[in-house]
């Protein structure tokens, strides 16, 4: 379609990035760098109170630090839903940059009051009343920016705009945990630049609030900035919840989705919770507490990325509970081992363990919720991860402080130091690995299927062949040949033979020996269905032939007759794979999985020249047999080809022989291969059926 004047394609081309949109750009950019200074104000603060505590011991340094976590995320559970209505009322410009030079100035206040006075208790009361403060105009910022974004950027882009909010707020996480890990590092050339920058959390703090600076006037100066006309409310989060459990529920899959996935989040919400009293018990200081806190989620998002294409033969939800026990047992290693360097390490696959459930639960809810619960099903979840990241980060450190700091004797002169973060780690870890075991067996969709065989052959690439219980006993003889090779008529007739000797034969072919494989058959072989295309004509004959293997041939084998069937997947190898031009890679592995990888005990291929074959037929000829020579030739080479790869299961027969040699010369390959003793020529064949292998 060409847009009309222009004469231009305008349709067909990519439409512009949402970023190329000037007015979105800056509203994110300064939403980009809020993120920065918010994680970077959650890292300082958080040292901040363990430096200030540090004299009155581990107790008193540990409920410090959760007393930073919890003034940081109540005022959004509390207050919520109201302050999102009342952000409504306001001219949403306006709240913004009020909110933002609020915000400026009670972060500003905190290392200021640091400098004015010397540390004490009252400091620390000042650091959890300022976070209460900011948190509280957040409540007013947050849902003006969130209302803002479907004004400026079109309805179609508007996915791509969140998906952009979503990076930006958590991907800022391990930028902000990386810079306070840089700034921690001793270095003098900075302390002689900034003379205030004695401690990195000070610093931090400066930088945190010259952000909100930054961003009162991206927003300030932002052209034509929308008016508030749509009031978007959002629901309070514990509603959410209230509402989002009814619907999530109801179905097993999903609840043990989300039970799953909430135990992952909590798993990393643990070491975030403790690393700073754990580090320092390692030796570590602030700028290795910058490293554990970037590790989470640096690991969460490579585990978000990459999580899709791990391990694809792999059954989803088994990926999904094993992703969990992992994190677990790494949990329990984290906890466990006293090396900083270790742990650090060990943070890092911990968060991508996370970050892979998280991503493949996200992805399973997504799939079987129906869509107009969808919306309502992520928002719970979302509300529900942000509570339980709440009380993880918040209870983590508060346990930990009531245990307290001891020594385990191991022997007289050894003792293992067993603080409460090692306790709060470990009773996360054991937590994590239930969770994980409870997901593996609720969910199972490959029952029976030992997991770690599974596994292996997933890590190989290769999915875990399914074993029925009962093992075929029979004996299985495919004849395979191009048009008019006489096989059909030889098939029958080697059924016959076998009869006779006393065999429970059961004589088949393909397409169409069931009942849903005749009504393939019809489309085929019409030649109205000329415009078939290429993938559909060799997905249609492995269904048809998954359709006859599980229907008449399976059957027949664990019965332990004799199936002869007139073609097999050979035939797909030859005629989709050779003659239509199909990569034979793709029509193997498609038969493969069709059948369930069962392969004849020997098959017989008569082998007739193309003009000879189709010289035999007087009636007019079906789709394939009207195909050019060339195509013939083609298959004929295939068939030929096959069969001298695997001289032990196949025997080709010259078709143009006369009938009667050509039946003894099949009895004969056939005879190689029926179970001793070979019943006689001469004996009398109306007796007991024998027994055919075991
Ligand atoms: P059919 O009438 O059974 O022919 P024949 O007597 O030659 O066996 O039709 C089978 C046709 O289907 C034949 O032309 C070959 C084609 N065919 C495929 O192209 N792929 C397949 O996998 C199978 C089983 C058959």
């Amino acid at each position: 379609m060409t847009t009309p004047g222009t004469g231009r394609a305008a349709s067909r081309r990519k439409p512009p990035h949402v970023l190329a949109n000037a007015r979105f750009r800056r509203l994110w950019t300064a939403m980009s760098v809020c993120s920065l200074g918010d994680w970077l104000n959650i890292v300082a603060l958080t040292a901040l109170a363990g430096d200030l505590t540090a004299e009155s011991g581990y107790q008193v340094q540990s409920l410090a630090i959760g007393g930073v976590f919890v003034a940081k995320m109540l005022p959004a559970i509390l207050l919520g839903p109201l302050a999102g209505a009342v952000a409504d009322r306001f001219d949403r410009r306006l709240a913004m940059v009020v909110a933002d030079v609020l915000r400026f100035a009670l972060v500003l206040s905190i290392p200021l009051v640091l400098l004015l006075s010397t540390p004490s208790p009252g400091t620390y009361q000042w650091v959890i009343i300022a976070t209460l403060l900011v948190e509280c105009v957040n409540l007013f910022w947050v849902p003006a920016k969130d209302a803002t974004v479907p004004n400026l950027v079109p309805k179609d882009r508007l996915e791509e705009a969140n998906q952009l909010n979503m990076l930006v707020t958590y991907g800022t996480a391990p930028v902000a945990a990386g810079l306070f890990a840089v700034l921690a590092l001793p270095s003098d050339l900075l302390r002689d630049i900034l003379p205030l920058a004695e401690d990195p959390a000070r610093l931090a703090l400066f930088i945190n609030a010259a952000v909100y600076l930054v961003s009162a006037f991206l927003i300030f100066t932002l052209p034509d900035f929308p008016k508030n006309h749509t009031g978007i409310s959002t629901p309070s989060v514990l509603r959410q919840i209230g509402e989002g459990w009814r619907y999530v529920g109801a179905s097993r899959i999903v609840r043990g989705l989300v039970i799953g996935m909430l135990g992952a989040f909590a798993a990393g919400g643990a070491v975030i919770g403790v690393a700073r009293v754990y580090v320092e018990a390692l030796g570590g200081g602030d700028s290795a507490y910058g490293t554990v806190f970037g590790a989470v989620f640096a690991g969460m998002a490579f585990g978000m990325f990459f999580g899709p294409r791990l391990l694809r033969e792999l059954s989803r939800r088994r990926l999904f509970g094993l992703a969990i026990v992992a994190a677990g047992v790494v949990l329990a290693a984290i906890a466990l081992i006293h090396n900083l360097v270790i742990v650090v390490l060990l943070t890092v696959v911990l968060g991508a363990l996370a970050g892979i459930a998280w991503i493949i639960g996200y992805t399973l809810i997504g799939l079987e919720v129906e869509d107009q619960l969808r919306g309502r099903t992520f928002a719970f979840l979302q509300s529900l991860a942000r509570v339980v990241l709440l009380l993880v980060v918040a209870v983590a450190p508060t346990l930990a402080g009531l245990y307290g700091e001891r020594l385990v004797r191991v022997a007289p002169e050894v003792a293992y130091r067993f603080d409460g973060s090692n306790l709060v780690l470990l009773v996360g870890a054991v937590l994590a690995s239930a969770v994980g075991l409870v997901a593996l067996r609720q969910m199972d969709d490959r029952q029976g299927i030992p997991i770690i065989g599974d596994l292996v052959a997933a890590a190989r690439g290769r999915r875990f062949a399914t074993e029925t219980q009962e093992q075929p006993r029979g004996m299985f003889i495919a004849f395979e040949g191009g048009e008019g090779s006489g096989k059909t008529t030889q098939s029958r007739l080697l059924g016959i033979w076998l009869r006779d000797q006393g065999f429970d034969v059961v004589q088949t072919r393909e397409p169409g020996s069931t009942k849903v494989g005749m009504r393939l058959r019809a489309i085929l072989l019409d030649a109205a269905h000329q415009g078939l295309s290429a993938r559909s004509e060799a997905l249609l004959y492995a269904a048809d032939r998954a359709e006859h293997v599980e229907k008449v041939i399976m059957p027949a084998l664990v019965r332990g007759a004799m199936v002869i069937t007139d073609r097999y997947v050979d035939s797909s190898l030859a005629y989709q794979g050779a003659g239509r031009a199909l990569d034979p890679a793709d029509v193997t592995r498609i038969n493969a999985w069709a059948t369930g990888g069962l392969t004849p005990d020997l098959t017989v291929l008569i082998d007739v020249p193309p003009a000879i074959g189709l010289s035999r037929f007087a009636s007019p000829a079906d789709r394939i047999e009207s195909e050019p020579p060339e195509f013939h030739e083609r298959v004929r080479r295939e068939f030929r080809t096959l069969a001298a790869a695997e001289p032990d299961r196949y025997v080709v027969i010259d078709g143009t022989q006369p009938q009667e040699e050509v039946s003894r010369l099949i009895q004969d390959r056939v005879r190689e291969i029926l179970p001793d003793p070979v019943p006689d020529d001469s004996e009398d064949a109306t007796g007991t059926i024998p027994a055919i292998r075991d």
